[in-house]
Order: C-alpha cells, then structure tokens, then sequence
C-alpha cells in the first residue's frame, strides 16, 4: 500500500509541495511552498497535511507514530538549510507552529512564536546572539502565547470575562511598564523581561494548575496539537458557519524556522498589500514596525510606520516610511510585489519580517478589498496586461463563497483577533463603504474620462452590464 504523505517540507529556494495543494496543505502552507519555489527568501519549515488534523480529531486528540517520525524528519532537513538545531543548548533553532485552513480564514486560528525556548536553550541564545534583551523578550512572548493558545484555550478551559491567563499576564507587563513610567515594550530592560518570564511562569502555575513546559519537543508537539485544536475554537467555528465552510476540512499546521524583527534597529516587521484594497490605486500600500515581532503591528502598542512615501497619511506622515529607513530592502520587497502579482495574477496580501537587514517572506495570499478596488484593480489589471477581460468580469462579480464578511473581518476593538493580519485601511473614497464588502452598486464605481484607454471603457461597460443584471436578478 502507498504510504500516505503527511509532512511536506518547504524553504531553501525548494519545496515539496506548491501553490495548487490548498486541500493538502491549506492556503498558507500552499502559498509557502510557492514562494519558495519562486525562490524568494522564506524561512524554511514544513507544513503537516489538514488530513492529519482530521485524524488527530479521530484518534481523540492523539498522533500516530507515522506522523511523530515524519516531522523529526522534516525537522532534521529544517535544521540542515537553517545550520542550526531545535533544541540545541549553543544555537537553537526556534520554530513558529501556524495554522492554515484550505479558505482564508484570516486571523481566526492560532500562531505560536518562538517554541524552544527553554532553560537548556536560553544561555546558547543569549551567547550567539550577544542580544539578552531580545532573547528575552521572545521568551516571554512564547510564555505568553503558549499559555493562552495550548494550555488554556485548547483545553476548553472558559475563564471569565477579563481573567484569561493572556489578559493577566499582558496586564502584569502594562504594571511594570507603569510603575518604570515606560511608554513603549521596547524600553523594558533585558533584566525586567528576565523577571517577568519568571512571574509569568509562576502566575500560569497558580491559575491553570500546571506547569509551562521547559522543553522543546514538549513545546513543538504541544503548540501542534494547539493548532489543530484551535480548528475548533470558538471564532472558528462561528467564522466557519457565516462562510459555509465544511466542519470536516481541518487546518494545516505549518511549522516554520523563525526570524526576528526584534532584533535592535535593523530589524522589523510588516503586512502589506500589492495595491491599496480601498480604492484600488496601483500603489504599495503597507504599514512596518522597526524592531517588532509580527503580532505587533496590529496590537495597537505603537503607531506602525508607512510603507512608502506614496502613501503616507495624516496619522503616519511624521513616521519613516521603509521606502527610506531601508531602501535596500524596500527595493527588494516592491520587486516579489510585482513578481508575486505576476505569479497569481491577483492583488496580493503579505507578510515580512526583516531580520538584521535581511528581508524574510513569511505569507502571501490574494487581498481582500472593496467593491470599488475590486473594479478599480479589475480595470487596470487588463490594461496592464495581467489578466483578461473575461477574468477581470469574474472578479468583480464574485460567488458569495469568496466574499467576505465585513461583520466578521472588522470585529470591535475588544475582539479583534491578536493576530489579525490586516493593515488598518485606508481612507475610503466614499464613507460608507468599508473595507472588504462585497460589491453592491454602480453608484461610486470609477467611470472612465477621456483619458482612460479603450479596453478599460469597453470593461466597465461589460462590469456595469453584469452587476445591473445581478442586481435585479
Ligand atoms: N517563523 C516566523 N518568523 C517570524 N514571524 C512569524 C513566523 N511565523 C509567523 N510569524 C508572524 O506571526 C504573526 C502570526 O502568524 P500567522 O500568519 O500564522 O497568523 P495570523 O496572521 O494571525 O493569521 P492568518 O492565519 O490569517 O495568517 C504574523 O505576523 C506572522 O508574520
Ligand atoms: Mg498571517
């Protein structure tokens, strides 16, 4: 019988699986293993197949022996293009452990950074990097997210409103910060962030009754069966329901080498889109912050920075774009935008980490966007040769399964999801339409002026003609 494949390895400009496999692998793990053999710059992992979380689920939250030696595996040929081991007491590779189902489900599972830290690694880390400060606030990051999503969440554990262990260690860092009178994460000391690790660790102890784990495989095979649980969470579910998504599908869980934008002032991290998802405009549209790990972006902490100088807005204008903080790198990320729009033909949406001046692609994925971007993008896009009418015409008008719900992507500031990949949108052309609605009306759709070519009038045509009939259909 045919041994069944359950671990596909991606990263070192390689891949074994690519960009068709969504079932398999879910869109993430999918669009991972493209770039990779794109041959742009994605740090190297694996993704283990959505059927494994299926049989996770079947065997009662458990994993065969098949499935343990695939991933040690996988881990090995990880640790060989990255020349550093997970686990290893002088230089330790860390891991991320992210979900990804076959449909976009933006931000609604879950995502645990730097696993394998522990006290084994620690010192090894401290030493290669010269960088304690760094080191120790990955560690309480980890602390912070692996209590919240395996040990809480996972196991079903329902605290009271306000008294989730994530909400009490986030509040005992927001204490510190104002009894120092620090304004920002990044001036806590390397040795208070030392100290808050070990805080933390006990506060988990007294309210969850167990112990954080101080082992690497421990953590690794605990942060896989977090995610396949976090299929099941609650705002999964629900997300699931409102999109008609089948229960039974399961997410990928991709296991990815880690990079650090929080590694001093040549370090950041960032989400962008190929073209402004408001309006349309043919415009890199982004936002980056200097010396952040991926979650911060769109926690709120700190105003993040404009991409570019292109698109600077009344509430960043003062900030450094990446355009010039960076222009080497900024230089090589706008070249994968228009290669990866190439590729996939469509507005793309993705994530960067730069590490020590070295930029990392860490997602890709087709961008949500208005109605009136959709038009805008569908109408330049045959005009620049991208796309055919006929493509252009299905994108405006998309089946219901592809669009989104804006109740749902824009939830209240309370609930927003901690790592909601989206970059605050920007201003709308017309007020009352927010970002990721479906196309409705006519009513502010582009309209062609002299100067606009004959193929872009002959489309809106053919559009204005499609969404009138949808609309009385
Ligand atoms: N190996 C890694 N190195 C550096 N940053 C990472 C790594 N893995 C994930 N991240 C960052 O952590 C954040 C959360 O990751 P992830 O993309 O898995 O979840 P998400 O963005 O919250 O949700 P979605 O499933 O919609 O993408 C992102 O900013 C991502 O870029
Ligand atoms: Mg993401």
């Amino acid at each position: 019988m045919e041994k069944k494949k359950r671990v596909y390895r991606f990263g070192g400009k390689t891949a074994e699986g690519d960009g068709k496999m969504r079932e398999l692998l879910g869109g993430k793990g999918a669009n991972l293993a493209e770039m990779s053999l794109l041959g742009m710059p994605v740090p190297a992992g694996f993704t283990i197949t959505t059927e494994c979380c299926t049989e996770y689920y079947r065997l009662g939250g458990g994993y065969t022996p098949e499935l343990r030696k695939d991933v040690a595996e996988a881990l090995k040929a990880t640790e060989k293009i990255m020349g550093k081991k997970f686990g290893d007491e002088n230089d330790p590779l860390l891991v991320s452990c992210r979900s990804g189902a076959r449909s976009s489900m933006p931000g609604m599972m879950d995502t645990i950074l730097n696993i394998g830290l522990c006290s084994k690694t620690l010192p090894g880390l401290i030493k290669k990097t010269g960088n304690p400060r760094f080191v120790y606030d990955a560690y309480r990051r980890l602390i912070m997210m692996y209590s919240d999503v395996v040990m809480e969440k996972a196991e079903g554990i329902e605290p009271e409103d306000g008294q989730g262990i994530r909400q009490q260690l986030d509040r005992m860092m927001q204490e510190l910060k104002d009894r120092k009178g620090y304004k920002s994460d990044t001036e806590i000391t390397a040795d208070e962030l030392k100290d808050l690790a070990e805080q933390f660790k006990v506060r988990i102890k007294e309210v969850l009754g167990v112990e954080f784990p101080d082992d690497a495989q421990a953590q690794l095979w605990g942060s896989i069966g977090g995610v396949f649980k976090s299929w099941n969470g609650k705002r999964a579910i629900r997300y699931r329901q409102i999109e008609h998504i089948p229960d039974d599908w399961g997410t990928a869980v991709n296991v990815q080498s880690m990079v650090f934008g929080n590694m001093g002032e040549t370090s950041a991290t960032g989400v962008a889109f190929s073209r402004n998802p408001a309006n349309g405009d043919n415009k890199f549209y982004g936002e980056w912050l200097i010396n952040a790990q991926g979650e911060d972006v769109v926690a709120g902490i700190r105003t993040p920075n404009p991409l570019n100088e292109a698109t600077k807005s009344e509430k960043n204008k003062n900030l450094a774009s990446l355009e010039t903080a960076m222009p080497e790198v900024y230089k090589e990320l706008d070249g994968i935008r228009t290669r990866l729009e190439e590729h996939f033909q469509d507005m793309q949406d993705i994530e960067f980490t730069i590490q020590e001046g070295k930029l990392w692609m860490l997602q890709c994925r087709i961008g949500k966007r208005t109605g009136l971007a959709a038009l805008q993008m569908a109408v330049d896009m045959v005009d620049e040769g991208l796309i055919d009418e006929k493509t252009a015409v299905m994108r405006v008008a998309p089946p219901s399964s592809t669009r989104c719900s804006t109740r749902f992507l824009t939830p209240p500031p309370k609930k927003r999801p901690r790592f909601s990949p989206r970059v605050s949108p920007p201003p709308l052309a017309a007020p009352s339409e927010r970002l990721y609605s479906p196309p409705r009306t006519l009513s502010n759709a582009p309209r062609p002026d002299a100067s606009a070519s004959s193929s872009a009038r002959r489309l809106l045509r053919k559009i204005s003609t499609v969404c009138t009939l949808r609309s009385v259909s």
